[in-house]
């Protein structure tokens, strides 16, 4: 693993989103797994940005979801879909085949996860992941005590998940459930970058880089990725011992 530190949220968000517009233009059928989130919303246009000013063929892009609102339809503007929708799809006209999102409706959620599972293997796996921190070190809904090999799954959420959630919803909204890509994807993909800004995930930042490995906080597993890359703001990394 690797700490990138960057000036502000937009050098950062760049740098990301640079990386893996290189990476499409390198490997057009690229399998790219993202996380939504207020953390990747600026990735997700630079990267918009950059494909269509260099003319890079995003054609056989693999674009899979991270995570979804058990419950939510992708018209709820808190959708993780929507998000997605709204941001990617849309702007860059990505294709329905080219795209993996989960079903948060579905009457059969397992299903959902072995559709999604079996598309990741019939791809070879994911080569970039992109993901968020939350406040309790959550990666999409890998939430703490989930084990480290675990693929596509549905999560009881954490309390603090729950809470923190309802920034994205313009009223309260009942969460419960989430349904999500599995930390053992994450330890699979080529290569995974984690993002953090701002001085309320110094915390977080300091026990995802600093801390113990351990289930009970789920992000210091990226510790244990060769090809694993947090990147953060100044104040994202206020509290890391080793500075530099
Ligand atoms: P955020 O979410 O990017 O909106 O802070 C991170 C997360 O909870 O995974």
């Amino acid at each position: 693993m690797k700490t990138h530190r960057f000036k502000n949220y937009e050098a950062l968000s760049d740098f990301a989103a640079a990386e893996i517009a290189i990476a499409i233009k390198e490997k057009p059928s690229l399998v790219l797994c993202m996380a939504s989130g207020h953390t990747p919303a600026r990735t997700a246009e630079l990267l918009v940005t950059k494909l269509q000013q260099n003319n890079i063929d995003y054609s056989r892009l693999q674009f899979f979801g991270l995570d979804e609102w058990v419950g939510l339809p992708p018209t709820n503007e808190g959708s993780c879909q929507y998000f997605f929708n709204t941001r990617l799809v849309k702007p860059l006209s990505l294709q329905a085949s080219q795209c993996f999102f989960f079903d948060a409706l579905s009457n059969n959620l397992p299903n959902e996860c072995k559709k999604m599972d079996d598309a990741i293997a019939a791809r070879g796996g994911i080569d970039i992941m992109l993901v968020g921190i939350g406040m309790n070190g959550h990666i999409g809904f890998n939430e703490p005590g989930t084990p480290t090999t675990i693929t596509s799954h549905v999560a009881a959420l954490d309390d603090i998940t729950k809470e923190v959630g309802q920034k994205y919803f313009a009223s309260p909204m009942p969460l419960d459930k989430g349904i999500t890509i599995g930390l053992g994807h994450l330890l699979g993909a080529k290569k995974v970058f984690l993002l953090a800004n701002g001085s309320k995930k110094a915390s977080v930042i300091k026990q995802t880089v600093e801390g113990v490995i351990t289930e009970k906080f789920p992000a210091s597993i990226m510790q244990r990725h060769a090809n694993g890359h947090v990147l953060i703001d100044e104040e994202a990394g206020a509290l890391l011992t080793h500075r530099k």
